[in-house]
């Protein structure tokens, strides 16, 4: 596969007198990709059915002959202000039944048929119109769904539409009642009519009302997706795409992207490092100017799991962002180093943002690759170098990993609904034993729940995965690889209730939790041998054989035959003892990597990151900060 580069451009910010020698600069910096149109609603139609598309025709003529692809985006997630006069109910509601204005974007509710039609109806005009353009080379629907917390919506529209989910799955108000366990404090419906939203209650809604919510929330945001799918391809065969976002996990990412043909996310590592990676203060002035190690591989392979194999980055931090709560620039060489990260876990194609920084409106604290003056801004430089070396780059393949995560949106959605816990968080689980995992020198592929065939995998891991069903369960025990559950695996019935048996009532693991308790983050218990438990434990009852116990001889993790079970919130340090031990039992080969350093195979490649601020030393040879080494692989 070729891979290329690309960027983000607003015609619309500019005058058309510049379009043409923008575009030139484009091709000249050896970028393949331009997307456009995803914010240019008030400018497509500036008043009801005043409709204003040659300019968008003019720009995608330029574009496309200077020898760019177009990536055109559906302009929904910034509906213009004359849709809210249209319609005023359509906007979203917040948790604490405030409407969330028009002045910014993203402002409106997915479950509002009125604003769903008019999205419909732009959208087929603009697939009419390009579909068959030979510059439009993909699409993109909306524009990453779910940021600025704009999935859940507490709206009259969300209601009756949750009202009519609710029936369509429980059938009969007796089910419902019984499945929720309304019984407990009168909570029982005399019908489907009577159920609200689970916000505004005196205390807490019964988390089964929550979590049914929240399913039935991301049920919604598929289908607003679907429709703009289905009415693009009706007229059009070029591949269409979503960008996503770095830790949204409020609605189920696999379930949009099986109507999409490729999956794109949004990178921007050091806009992330501080209130989404969920690292200490010392880890944040650390890599301040470079982003986590592990945060943007970690969405690189949760994202090749979402395209089913195809991904792009679709917009690529370039330079100090407008948004985090601090906004370093980066060290000289990571924009390099982000690039070549996305390739080397299979990225199609690596798009920045943005074109050329706005001077004005929200984003104008925002670098791109030219600065307002048209000047070059830095990260040009290092998209020259990536050009070139792109040119005798081998094709890439990502190889089926050894090891395999399973990341589960419903799990996370249950673990919020009720953490148990202060901070506790499913996504934090999974990304900290990825973290781990990483740090031992593995390449790791992320699996779907709805996987079945574990065959070529050496090690499978489904930490917090709160329901997992039964035909998973089959065929986890069933598979060749070492298995690991918990904590918190399998620990809830569907509708959210304990299971009797008590949990995980996994087959061929003689094994009960019988007790959980949540810990203050100051009351580590030490584990015999180094580590700690912290934070989260459960009480392991049965036979199976103790793998790792506290000092006090309490067991944490159980193995029976291919079945390891820890219950338990592990720091750094048990984590990784944990990983030695079953990653050496499966004959993985680990390393011991300089700190900030990892490294990630491709089937002809190994490459190796350095992001920290010093040189080191690696057997592939000396890596400077923020460097990058691709060694081939042999045999
Ligand atoms: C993304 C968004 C872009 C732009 C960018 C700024 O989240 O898709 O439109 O706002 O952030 O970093």
């Amino acid at each position: 596969m070729k891979r290329t580069l690309g960027t983000c451009y607003y015609p619309e910010h500019w005058p058309e007198e510049i379009w043409e020698a923008d575009a030139r600069r484009m091709a000249n910096a050896g970028l393949t990709w331009v997307r456009i149109g995803e914010f240019a609603w008030s400018r497509l139609e500036p008043a009801p059915d005043d409709l204003r598309f040659d300019w968008l025709d003019q720009a995608i003529n330029i574009l496309g002959n200077a020898g760019l692809k177009v990536v055109l985006g559906t302009p929904t997630a910034t509906p213009p202000r004359w849709m809210i006069t249209k319609h005023p109910d359509m906007l979203a509601v917040d948790v604490d039944g405030k409407p969330r204005k028009f002045g910014s974007r993203r402002h409106y509710c997915f479950s509002h048929e009125g604003y769903a039609l008019e999205c419909d109806r732009i959208v087929r005009l603009l697939a009419e119109r390009y579909g068959s353009n030979p510059h439009v080379a993909a699409w993109q629907t909306d524009n990453e769904y779910g940021c600025h917390d704009t999935t859940l919506s507490y709206s009259p529209a969300a209601r009756d539409a949750f009202r009519v989910w609710l029936k369509d799955r429980y059938r009969s108000i007796e089910a419902l009642n019984n499945a929720w366990g309304n019984v407990f404090w009168s909570m029982e419906y005399a019908s489907f009519e009577e159920i609200d939203l689970p916000n505004l209650t005196v205390t807490e809604p019964n988390p089964a009302h929550s979590l049914a919510f929240r399913r039935f929330t991301s049920d919604q945001v598929a289908r607003f997706n679907e429709r703009q799918v289905e009415i693009i391809k009706e007229h059009s065969n070029a591949p269409v795409s979503h960008n996503f976002m770095g830790r949204i996990t409020d609605f189920d990412h696999f379930k949009v992207a099986d109507d999409l043909d490729i999956a794109t996310w949004d990178s921007y590592p050091m806009g992330f490092l501080e209130d989404r990676v969920g690292a200490d203060e010392a880890h944040q002035r650390a890599y301040a100017r470079q982003g986590d190690p592990d945060f943007q591989a970690f969405h690189h392979d949760l994202y090749r799991a979402v395209g089913k194999g195809r991904w792009w980055v679709m917009e690529q931090q370039p330079g100090p962002v407008n948004w985090a709560p601090y906004n370093p620039a980066p060290l000289p060489g990571m924009v390099r180093l982000w690039t070549w990260e996305a390739f080397a876990h299979g990225a199609e194609a690596v798009c920045y943002f943005r074109w050329r920084q706005a001077p004005f409106a929200q984003e104008q604290m925002h670098a791109g690759l030219l600065r307002p003056d048209n000047a070059d801004a830095p990260a040009l430089a290092e998209i020259a170098l990536i050009t070139d070396e792109l040119q005798s780059a081998p094709d890439s393949f990502s190889p089926k990993a050894s090891v395999a995560l399973i990341f589960d949106y419903d799990a996370d959605f249950a673990w919020t609904v009720q953490p148990h816990g202060k901070d506790l968080s499913y996504f934090q689980i999974v990304f900290d034993t990825y973290r781990a995992l990483r740090k031992l020198g593995l390449s790791i592929d992320i699996l779907p729940p709805s996987v079945r065939d574990f065959s070529g995998r050496k090690l499978v891991l489904l930490p917090g995965m709160m329901h997992v069903p039964e035909d998973l369960k089959r065929a986890l025990a069933e598979a060749e690889a070492t298995i690991v559950l918990g904590p918190r695996s399998a620990a809830r019935g569907l509708d959210f209730d304990i299971p009797v048996p008590q949990p995980p009532d996994f087959p061929g693991l003689d094994l009960a939790v019988a007790r959980v308790e949540s810990l203050r983050p100051d009351m580590p218990l030490p584990l015999a041998g180094g580590g700690s438990v912290t934070r989260y434990r459960e009480e392991l009852e049965g036979a199976a054989e103790i793998i790792l116990q506290l000092e006090n001889e309490a067991p944490v993790a159980v193995r029976q035959e291919n079945i390891v079970y820890v219950g338990a919130l592990l720091d750094e340090a048990g984590l990784e003892r944990l990983y030695r031990e079953l990653t050496a039992a499966e004959g993985l080969e680990t390393r011991t990597l300089p700190e900030g350093v990892r490294i990630r195979d491709t089937q002809t490649e190994r490459f190796w990151f350095n992001y920290s601020v010093d040189a080191v030393q690696t057997e592939a040879g000396s890596l400077e900060a923020a460097g990058m080494i691709r060694q081939p692989l042999t045999g």
